[in-house]
């Protein structure tokens, strides 16, 4: 039986590398891990001051962390970061692919180059890093846990939201066929899948007033939090015999059609 302890610190001796790690959901991400005990490497691609705070905060608290620059749609870059990442902490047992773009816009005006950067960044770059983090995995021999960060985006499409729910819908696909091809090597990989998120601690719905009245019609009348996507995460990582599925965080908004 394990204590109390052990199971507060469960990844406790495990590496995660976060991407976009500076702000919004995969700052929560960050420390939800590191709380549980894993060392972090995050990184940022345009904010590394987000992304080294984000690692002070974490040092603060007691934990460990780095950040590192890295592009998705370089894939030198991604290994070069992942490489960073297993030379400083030794090994890789977590890899969250948080990172995403969107250019929004009704499919008629968008031009190729809107619709390959969210591809770009969301779809390729999942895979850049994916592998990258499979490879070290691999080498490691200790199996290891990826997680997309998807969106219900992937399940239901509104009109002007570009290649966006596209490119997440093709992040599902590919979480099942890395987990069936890395299922031999230990390897789980599977994705969260968020309705609107945002901060409760600020007022969002001043700055956003649409979307405060939709998210009324959400079953749950709310949007979720960063955190409440950050457990969906970490109960991923440590679900050892769940791999190649999506977990809904939405309220409910994928069940229904419409509510009063
Ligand atoms: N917020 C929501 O309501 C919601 C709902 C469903 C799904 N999601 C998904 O959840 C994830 C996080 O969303 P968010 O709203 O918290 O994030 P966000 O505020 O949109 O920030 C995106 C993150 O991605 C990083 N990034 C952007 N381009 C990159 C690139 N080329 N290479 C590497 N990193 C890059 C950014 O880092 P830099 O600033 O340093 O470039 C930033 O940390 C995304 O995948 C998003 O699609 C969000």
């Amino acid at each position: 039986m394990t204590s109390f302890d052990e199971q507060r610190l469960r990844l406790s001796g495990k590496v995660a590398f976060v991407s976009g790690g500076g702000k919004g959901i995969g700052r929560t991400i960050c420390l939800q891990l590191a709380a549980l005990g894993a060392c972090v490497a995050l990184t940022g691609s345009r904010d590394m001051e987000a992304v080294r705070d984000t690692a002070a905060a974490i040092g603060a608290r007691g934990g460990k962390a780095i950040a590192l620059p890295m592009d998705l749609a370089d894939r030198p870059a991604v290994d070069a970061a992942v490489a960073e990442a297993v030379k400083r902490f030794g090994r890789l047992d977590i890899v969250v692919n948080n990172a995403g773009a969107s250019r929004r816009g009704r499919l008629l005006d968008l031009s190729s180059e809107d619709w390959s950067h969210v591809f770009a960044i969301q779809t390729l770059g999942f895979f850049h890093l994916a592998v990258a983090g499979a490879r070290q995995m691999i080498a490691g021999g200790n199996g290891g846990a990826i997680v997309a960060i998807a969106g219900a985006s992937a399940l239901r499409c509104y009109p002007g939201n570009g290649a966006y729910g596209p490119s997440k819908a093709a992040v599902l696909s590919a979480v099942r066929q890395m987990a069936v091809e890395w299922a031999p090597h230990g390897i789980r990989v599977n994705s969260v899948l968020p309705g609107p998120v945002r901060p409760d601690d600020v007022d969002w719905q001043s700055a956003e007033p649409a979307l405060a009245e939709e998210v009324l019609r959400i079953p749950l009348r709310r949007a979720a939090t960063p955190l409440e996507v950050a457990e969906a995460v970490a109960y991923l990582v440590t679900a050892g015999y769940v791999t190649g599925q999506d977990i809904v965080v939405d309220g409910g908004s994928t069940t229904t059609w419409y509510i009063n």
